[in-house]
């Protein structure tokens, strides 16, 4: 038996569009509250907060400098530069470490420009030959720290860029805590069919801490997976 139909027919559409309303309103709320849709936008541009740079995807121009770089006013002996916004939250996130109790942040790499990434990229080649060589450091043009926003991590008195950092309190905690600061670990364990790139402990990209915690909330590794592009295993040529 069909009850509804005793209700006449204006008054039935009336219900039925009422309730598509409350589902677009309940959609659309859900996704303002997770990420934003221009915090979704331009993993292309090299400016961006979101850029997306690996093996398959140089940066545009190829010699990109930003014109926001500053130096990091603490935790930072070797006077390392990066983005502006980056050294701020540079700042909060080894002052939180800090009031943590677990040690002093040293802020190891920054911004590297196209000719400091050349020769990074030659020694490691000449060190280690092209595949181990290029699965620890980028081509000119291809890597993270030339777009201001990557960083390699130390702790005072802890030594780094060895995959043991990932054992160390310092490490332990970036890892656990750097999303609440916009920093992701880019470099993950068991990742590098999908970065290109070992493991690499120490190496933190700064994304923002909108898309960090989503990624964290959601249990996503890479940036690749996190914005539906392709594993960039290998270069192209
Ligand atoms: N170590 C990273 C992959 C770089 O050279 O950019
Ligand atoms: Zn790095």
């Amino acid at each position: 038996m069909k009850t509804r139909s005793s209700k006449p027919n204006n008054s039935r559409a009336r219900v039925y569009s009422v309730r598509a309303f409350a589902l677009v309103l309940a959609l659309s709320l859900t996704a303002a509250t997770s990420v934003s849709a221009s915090a979704l936008e331009a993993v292309d541009t090299a400016s961006s907060f979101q850029v997306v740079v690996n093996k398959t995807r140089p940066l545009t121009p190829i010699t990109y400098r930003p014109t926001d770089l500053v130096s990091v006013p603490k935790y930072n002996p070797y006077g390392r530069i990066v983005r502006k916004t980056v050294a701020k939250a540079l700042v909060q996130l080894g002052d939180a470490m800090k009031a943590d109790g677990q040690g002093t942040l040293i802020v190891q790499s920054g911004y590297r420009s196209y000719s400091s990434q050349t020769k990074i990229h030659d020694a490691k080649v000449r060190a280690l030959g092209k595949i181990h060589g290029e699965k620890l450091a980028a081509r000119p043009g291809y890597s993270e720290h030339q777009t201001g926003l990557a960083v390699d991590f130390a702790a005072r008195g802890v030594s780094t860029l060895t995959e043991s950092f990932a054992n160390t309190k310092a490490g332990i905690w970036l890892a656990a805590n750097a999303y609440r600061f916009g920093f992701v670990l880019r470099y993950p364990r068991g990742k590098t069919s999908i970065t290109g790139y070992s493991f690499e402990p120490w190496h933190f990209r700064y994304v923002g801490v909108e898309i960090a915690t989503a990624m964290h909330d959601q249990n996503i590794a890479t940036l690749e997976e996190f914005n539906n592009l392709p594993a960039a295993p290998n270069y192209l040529n």
